[in-house]
């Protein structure tokens, strides 16, 4: 009989994970599974979020495992696993150990479901995307960073806020890596349509723009103990419904780059189309010469970092 549901594989049982998994279940989307190291830390909260469903009234599965064979023939693997930064650190400190652990988490659930697409949370999230690709040797396509839905997400609160409108009508673009070289895009951004440059001053702009690029160090600073995580969880959940239900939205994803933008080879956020085959079309803006040189300055940090990993991994000194 046909597969009726998405099978969708949570890796890491964490804030992120756990989340993105109950909004998959509640939200009516996927059965998950969702795994971890700490074996019983998934299970807990799978049964926890199980028990919820006739509350929730939804028919989703859920189980938590510490075991990969239970997550063979996934549609989508989503990897949360790793480390988050505390106060002080950036996303690029976490390199090393978020590297080892990804590295592995890829390998194991390939071994599964060599089909499946891949959207990746950990951070340092381009170059995470990099290794991911790396390690499964799946085809560019099939291999997703979430970080533009999120830095989107947060321009557009931002822009909601400032002139008190529904976030609803909100259009915004963030493209580049997620980090501070990250490149929001005013120009391309509206309400109901209308330019956001004739709605708010330029300084209000800059502003927006600044409160963008710090949104995650914002919420650390916060938290102290760890980072943001719900809406972290929305972004990943949005990307999963449009590849699961082939909804084809254009959203600003990490991908690598073949050519697109004039750059190659390198993993970074720009507009795709997302559908059942994964990135069904990467989509090229036509960014003035200031967007482009701000662009081009992201992409040169990550490809310095995926350098720098890849001289870490291979022992030579970075
Ligand atoms: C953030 C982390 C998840 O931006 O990278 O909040």
């Amino acid at each position: 009989m046909k597969k009726l549901q998405a099978k969708v594989t949570v890796v890491g049982a964490g804030n992120v994970g756990a989340t993105t998994a109950q909004r998959l279940c509640e939200k009516n989307i996927a059965n998950v599974v969702l795994i971890d190291i700490a074996e019983g830390i998934a299970k807990g909260k799978a049964l926890d979020l199980a028990e919820a469903a006739p509350v929730e009234l939804h028919d989703r599965k859920i189980i938590g495992t510490g075991d990969y064979s239970l997550t063979a023939n996934s549609d989508v693997v989503v990897i949360t696993a790793g480390i988050a930064r505390k106060p002080g650190m950036s996303r690029d400190d976490l390199l090393m150990t978020n590297a080892k652990i990804v590295s592995s988490v890829a390998k194991q659930t390939y071994k599964y479901s060599p089909d499946a697409i891949f959207v990746v949370v950990s951070n340092p999230l381009d170059v995470m995307t990099y290794l991911v690709q790396k390690e499964t040797g799946l085809p560019s396509s099939r291999v997703i960073g979430m970080a533009g839905v999120l830095d989107s997400a947060r321009m557009k609160f931002f822009i909601a806020e400032a002139l008190d409108v529904s976030v609803q009508d909100v259009i915004a673009n963030v493209l580049g890596g997620h980090g501070d070289t990250m490149v929001p895009l005013p120009r391309l951004s509206s309400v109901a349509g209308i330019p956001l440059c004739d709605l708010l001053s330029k300084e209000k702009i800059e502003a927006i723009n600044e409160r963008t690029k710090k949104g995650g160090l914002e919420i650390v600073n916060h938290l102290q103990t760890g980072s943001a995580f719900y809406a972290p969880a929305s972004s990943v959940v949005e990307m999963v419904d449009s590849i699961v239900n082939d909804r084809k939205r254009i959203l600003p994803c990490c991908v690598k780059l073949n050519g697109e933008y004039s750059m190659n080879g390198v993993y970074t956020g720009v507009p795709v189309k997302l559908g059942s085959n994964g990135i069904e079309e990467i989509i090229e803006l036509k960014l003035n010469q200031e967007e482009m040189n701000e662009f081009k300055i992201s992409c040169d940090h990550i490809k310095g970092q995926i350098d720098n990993l890849s001289n870490l991994l291979s022992g030579s000194p970075s």
